[in-house]
């Protein structure tokens, strides 16, 4: 109860989406099966405030969904920025792409059809920014090829690091996505490439600075 009204607080005191926001996040809670894997309201702020800040030429995202998250950051880019992102999921493409098209800096999103592992490598680009939010048993395998796109000082954001909490408690069987959190979690800890603070935003966002 106490937390709840803490989460309600903390979204009562961000700003409010705009219409084309509003309307992505109502659109996927009505017609996709998970719809909370959508960043949401306070997150998709963070990240726009993120790239506010940094105001980087080129970000690639690794899992689109409905394209909130890479809406979110587009809106925030520069002139000359460019938001590649990629997703595996067939079904969510046209989605992604409709509101894409509605968006003031779409033309700014490069949406990319296939497996991040394979289209990753093959990415002509060096990216200042990668947000890292696919399938949790992958995510070291995405930072381990991310990181060799990204350029030195550039920053890595990986969502989902508390995993509902399920990567800080133990429990008796835990399942492969928990497992894949904790493995890619303790190895950013203890990789001397970088640098990183993990940031109670939702389900725990890590932000990574490549030494
Ligand atoms: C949590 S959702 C992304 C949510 C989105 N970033 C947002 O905040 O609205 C994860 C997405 O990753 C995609 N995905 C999973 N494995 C992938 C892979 N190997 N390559 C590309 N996309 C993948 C899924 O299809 C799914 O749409």
């Amino acid at each position: 109860m106490l937390e709840r009204k803490i989460t309600e607080y903390i979204a009562d005191y961000t700003s409010g989406e705009d219409r084309l926001m509003r309307t992505l996040n109502r659109e996927t809670h009505l017609k996709t099966f998970y719809p909370n894997m959508l960043s949401g309201k306070v997150q998709g702020k963070f990240l726009e405030m993120v790239v506010w800040m940094l105001q980087p030429k080129r970000i690639l995202e690794i899992g689109t969904f409905t394209g909130y998250s890479a809406l979110a950051m587009a809106k925030a880019l520069p002139e000359d920025g460019l938001l590649y992102t990629i997703d595996n999921n067939e079904e969510i493409e046209s989605f992604a792409r409709r509101f894409f098209a509605q968006a003031e800096q779409g033309n700014k999103i490069r949406f990319l059809a296939g497996d991040a592992l394979e289209l990753v490598p093959k990415l002509e680009e060096t990216f200042d920014l990668v947000f890292l939010d696919a399938a949790k048993v992958q995510y070291l395998s995405y930072y381990e090829s991310s990181l060799k796109k990204l350029r030195k000082g550039g920053f890595i954001l990986a969502d989902n690091v508390l995993w509902g909490g399920k990567a800080v408690f133990s429990e008796k069987n835990p399942d492969k996505e928990t497992l894949g959190i904790r493995k890619f979690n303790d190895f950013v800890k203890q990789d001397s490439r970088v640098e990183q603070v993990l940031l109670s935003i939702r389900d725990g966002l890590l932000l990574i600075r490549k030494l």
